[in-house]
């Protein structure tokens, strides 16, 4: 019996005790900086000449490590170890010793949170808090599907009649193309790859290219846990390549995708052809983009409207799905609100998340390049009110910046921008707040800060957002507390750390015997 599941707590590194633990999970970082990393298919251990170079987006001259990379030819290697290890015993194999792997992994992942935490500060440019906030969800996302996977084992109960027993099991589905992206390089590589593995899958591991030594690491706590070889290949390689030969090969049976809604629409429509030899439709699992509202009603508290607006829109450089980019605010409170979100973006602090400020960099060259067009664009169509500048000398910053009085069809109230970038708009009354809010392709986040109960209601029923808070930011979803995942152009809705996520990764048998 385990004991039920409680998300991990998060760790304040105002306590000195803490801050120390983290220096010095920093420096044992430090230590492994510039190793190389090979691939890992069916337990063994490729290096390639070609590599994939993985530096801090802080310091572009640190090298966190050379990581080998794949091709089709190691990815059909890749492929025949999965198929095999799936067909020969994965998926027959024991639920209770699949689940009993996360509960060990997830012990491990906690015994050293600071060093995972640590890497995520060098590799992806993150401050401590959000590192800290993603290790914790990386472990409850382990310890919420073992759990889930335990539930789940002896199927779902259905009807008999006096003459027949009927029973309905879930069984896994095959081999799953799991591919990750660099915002939570960490999380969500880690709940993608075992929600597929601790169902019965065998699984091809594609991280994404700027992150892809955290998902090293963590492929050797799965092995210290006790995972057997072949059943998460670890295969590193250039999406265009390596992410369309997979999407496209027959064997590939499933495909959970996080990352951005033009590669998600290609692997969308990719999947849907069947290719020669194929047996069966592939079933997709697509998770991507937002352009995330938070709405300011007039009887509201407008100091929390300020306060969750920066917080939403500027933790990890608004490089989130989940980022507030959007602010629409009533007309009678919009120039007070608007004074209140200047003030607190002038306090951010910006620099090398090393060192614990608030804010860091953006993740790279091409990322800091399409911001600042973007931030070019909102000069155009609002008006620049704080921030605007960066700097790419060093490492790739950005100044969280804020843009007021747009239209509500500009570029920068439609499009994901994924930097520290918010755009605010007035609205004559909560029916237009809640129009605007609706009014993008996505329909990921979004939140409410009324104390107006029939608005939050209306909110509730109208505001069409997969994950809709009421009175706090739009951001830090808690594994199995607020399951994560948007509608429309957002993706599938598959609700990671949800009570439905699993099943997305399985398919269910009806065995019916008669007396
Ligand atoms: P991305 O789409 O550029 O890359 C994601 C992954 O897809 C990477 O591993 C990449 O190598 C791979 N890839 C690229 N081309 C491919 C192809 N042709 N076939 C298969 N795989 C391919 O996204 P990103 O920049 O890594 O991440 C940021 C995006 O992810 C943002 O749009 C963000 O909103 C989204 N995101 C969504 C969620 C969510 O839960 N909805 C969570 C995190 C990030
Ligand atoms: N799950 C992350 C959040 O809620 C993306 O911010």
């Amino acid at each position: 019996m385990v004991i039920p599941y409680k998300h991990e707590p998060f760790t304040d590194y105002t306590v000195e005790e803490n801050k120390l633990l983290m220096l010095d999970a920093i420096k044992k970082v430090e230590a492994d900086l510039g190793k190389e990393y090979p691939l890992i298919i069916g337990g063994e251990r490729i290096t390639t000449e070609d590599k994939i170079t993985s530096v801090n987006p802080s310091n572009k001259e640190e090298v966190i490590g050379y990581v080998s990379k794949s091709n089709k030819e190691l990815a059909e290697k890749a492929m025949k170890v999965a198929d095999e290890t799936f067909k020969s015993y994965w998926r027959t194999s024991d639920p209770k010793f699949r689940a009993d792997i996360l509960f060990r992994a997830a012990a491990i992942v906690r015994r050293r949170k600071h060093e995972f935490s640590a890497l995520l500060v060098k590799e992806a440019g993150k401050p401590w808090k959000e590192a800290d906030g993603e290790t914790a969800e990386a472990i409850d996302f382990m310890e919420f599907y073992g759990r889930q996977m335990l539930q789940l084992k002896d199927g779902i109960p259905v009807n008999s009649r006096p003459i027949e027993i009927n029973r309905f099991d879930y069984i896994p589905l095959g081999v799953g193309l799991v591919i990750s992206p660099w915002n939570f390089s960490f999380a969500i590589m880690a709940g993608t790859a075992v929600a597929a593995m601790v169902t019965g899958n065998t699984v091809l591991l594609k991280p994404a290219s700027v992150t892809p030594v955290i998902a090293y690491k963590f492929m050797e706590v799965l092995e210290e846990a006790g995972l057997p070889a072949g059943v998460i290949n670890y295969i590193p390689g250039p999406g265009g390549e390596v992410g369309d030969f997979l999407v496209d090969h027959p064997r590939t049976r499933f495909i959970s995708f996080t990352g951005s809604r033009e590669v998600g629409l290609r692997i969308f429509e990719r999947a849907a052809k069947v290719h020669p030899g194929q047996k069966w439709l592939k079933r997709t699992i697509l998770e991507m983009g937002g352009k995330d509202t938070i709405v300011v009603d007039n009887q509201a508290d407008l100091e929390l409207a300020a306060q969750s607006i920066v917080q939403s829109a500027f933790g990890f450089s608004g490089q989130k799905c989940s980022a507030c980019s959007r602010a629409v605010i009533h007309e009678e409170v919009y120039d007070q609100v608007k004074e209140r979100i200047v003030e607190l973006t002038k306090e951010l602090m910006v620099g090398n998340p090393t060192e614990n400020y608030y804010m860091g960099p953006v993740i790279d060259q091409a990322s800091y390049d399409k911001i600042m067009e973007y931030i070019e664009i909102g000069k155009e169509e609002g008006q620049l009110l704080v921030g605007g500048t960066g700097d790419d000398s060093k490492g790739w910053f950005v100044n969280p910046t804020v843009f007021a009085d747009l239209d509500p069809n500009a570029r920068i109230m439609q499009e994901e921008i994924f930097g520290p970038v918010v755009a605010l708009a007035k609205a004559k009354d909560f029916d237009e707040a809640i129009e605007i809010a609706n009014n993008t392709e996505y329909g990921l986040t979004g939140a409410v800060i009324t104390n107006n109960r029939e608005h939050l209601e209306q909110a509730r029923r109208d505001f069409h957002v997969g994950n809709l808070y009421f009175n706090r930011g739009c951001t830090a979803a808690i594994v199995g507390y607020q399951p994560f995942g948007g509608f429309n152009m957002s993706g599938t809705d598959s609700k990671a750390g949800g009570p439905d996520y699993l099943i997305q990764h399985m398919q269910g048998k009806t065995t019916s015997e008669m007396l």
